[in-house]
């Protein structure tokens, strides 16, 4: 299976988000990650379900929306109703994330669960059989354009072992620091679905971007 292309719109020019979401699908992105933070589960606010459901309208793309926010289960229906199709909460953001995923999936969208780089693989293991997606942060949450840590090349490859033998119905995602350079070590390591944001908004040509992402 070739891998699945995320830009996160966080890197679009914000003044022009309808044509930057119908670029970044005629540039061939399946998904497109939507990178929500509440200014408290990460230190920056980005947008919200306003946002969201204006862009809907304007691509056929999987939503992949990604909740930077804290107890991330109070807001679903929010997003739910903006359009998304894959809700991905923090692990470190929710008292209780197996309610959390059973609640993203009882409203009728795909589970996701994210850890933070410090966050041990085996604290996550037991909950992977809730995940329709596993995102691994390869960066600390909170901002676009920071760069790649080394050391999550390893941890992709124990999510990989762990959801292969687990939960073969999750997808195992990688957020941050992606680029042209990086991303045959991160899809070697096993990832499914690769976030790029700088990487890719910050080019000139899209579909060349995206066709350097996929290696
Ligand atoms: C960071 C976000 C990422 C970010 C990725 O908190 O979750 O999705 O936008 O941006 P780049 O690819 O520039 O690291
Ligand atoms: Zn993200």
């Amino acid at each position: 299976m070739s891998v699945i292309l995320s830009p996160s719109l966080l890197a679009a020019d914000f003044s022009a988000l309808a044509q930057e979401v119908k670029r970044a699908e005629a540039a061939g992105a399946e998904y497109l990650h939507l990178d929500v933070m509440d200014g408290i589960f990460v230190p920056n606010i980005s947008f919200g379900p306003c946002v969201i459901s204006s862009i809907r309208p304007h691509t056929r793309a999987v939503f992949d929306v990604h909740l930077m926010v804290t107890e991330p289960a109070r807001c679903l229906r929010d997003y739910v109703s903006a359009g998304a199709d894959i809700i991905t909460g923090h692990y470190e953001a929710c008292s209780d994330p197996a309610e959390t995923l059973r609640r993203i999936r009882a409203s009728g969208v795909r589970a996701g669960l994210s850890v933070k780089p410090a966050t041990p693989p085996e604290a996550v293991r037991s909950l992977l059989p809730l995940c329709d997606l596993l995102l691994v942060m390869s960066v600390e949450p909170g901002f676009g354009g920071q760069k790649y840590i080394p050391a999550s090349t390893e941890r992709i490859r124990t999510f990989r072992q762990m959801i292969d033998s687990d939960a073969p119905q999750c997808l195992l995602e990688v957020d941050g620091g992606i680029n042209a350079g990086n991303v045959r070590e991160v899809t070697g390591a096993g990832v499914d679905v690769i976030v790029a944001g700088s990487s890719f908004f910050g080019a000139d040509d899209y579909t060349e971007a995206a066709r350097l992402l996929r290696g």
